[in-house]
């Protein structure tokens, strides 16, 4: 019985998908948009960047959602997040999701750059997408600091002081970014609503399309290593060595030596 309910689950299942994918053509675009080939060797490295890139959308959601009742004003602020945590339905999770996650991505951000630097996935034709990589990065750590501040606690401020004053060391542009950050001679309510101007909409509408541009490059080029690549340069890797142990054994053809001269 139970067995039967499953084969005609699974049949409908097949039925369904089939009509989606002759209707839109969704099942075969997600197909092509997903399926990456990846070397073998150390193949759960290569689940790094979309690791990365599920910490991120998970960012935005529960960001979005801690918007319906953070207030970023200096006497709201603090009270509206321990609202969130104390009296809001799922606040605590979503916060806690929204605090570990951040955290997490950190971490896999530094690993997925780790691995495609030890992995030489750089290297041309992918420099490009290293540099936006790199602009990624920058953009991600600018997010955790100004999150920092939008608790307006003890632990948020005296992080940003600090955070602040490294940043005043800069050479030459250190003084107006600064300055620009703090919005007055204090961190106050300017200080406040700059940084969430710049955590909740700056930010986001920077890496958003950048990482689509990132994923762009990357369907473009391929994973660096994968098996296609390999097949083409051991290739032509035989090819160069056939030709030197022709060359050592026999000298070189008199065309070669003409077009050497
Ligand atoms: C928001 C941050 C980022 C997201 C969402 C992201 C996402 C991804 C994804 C999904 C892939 C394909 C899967 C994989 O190889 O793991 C990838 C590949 C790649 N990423 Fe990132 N990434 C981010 C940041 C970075 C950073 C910081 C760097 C380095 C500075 C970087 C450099 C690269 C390179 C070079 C590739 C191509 C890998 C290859 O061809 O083998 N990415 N990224």
């Amino acid at each position: 019985m139970i067995g039967r309910v499953k084969a005609q689950t699974v049949e409908t299942g097949k039925l369904l998908a089939d009509w989606i994918e002759d209707r839109t053509g969704a099942v075969s675009m997600m197909e092509k948009f997903l399926y990456e080939p990846v070397p073998k060797r150390g193949a759960w490295l290569y689940t790094l960047g979309s690791a990365t890139l599920f910490l991120i959308v998970l960012q935005f959601l529960t960001g979005i959602l801690l918007l319906f009742y953070y207030v970023p004003t200096v006497d709201h602020a603090w009270n509206s997040v321990y609202y969130i945590m104390n009296e809001a339905y799922f606040g605590q999770l979503i916060r806690g999701i929204h605090y570990w996650s951040a955290n997490f991505l950190m971490a896999v951000i530094g690993l997925h750059m780790a691995r495609t630097f030890f992995s030489g996935a750089y290297k041309a034709p992918r420099e490009l997408n290293w540099v936006v990589g790199v602009v990624l990065f920058l953009l991600v750590i600018v997010l955790a600091f100004t999150g920092y501040l939008l608790r307006w606690d003890q632990d948020g401020f005296w992080a940003s002081v600090v955070g602040i004053k490294i940043g005043s060391y800069s050479p030459f542009i250190g003084g107006y970014v600064v300055n620009f950050l703090i919005g007055g001679d204090v961190i106050g309510p300017a200080t406040l609503s700059r940084f969430f101007a710049i955590h909740v909409w700056l930010l986001p509408a920077i890496l958003a399309p950048l990482i689509g541009v990132h994923l762009y490059l990357l369907r473009r080029h391929g994973e660096f290593g994968s098996e296609f690549e390999y097949t083409e340069r051991l290739a032509k890797l035989k090819e160069r060595q056939r030709l030197e142990e022709y060359e050592r054994r026999y000298g070189l053809g008199e065309e070669e030596e003409e077009r050497r001269e």
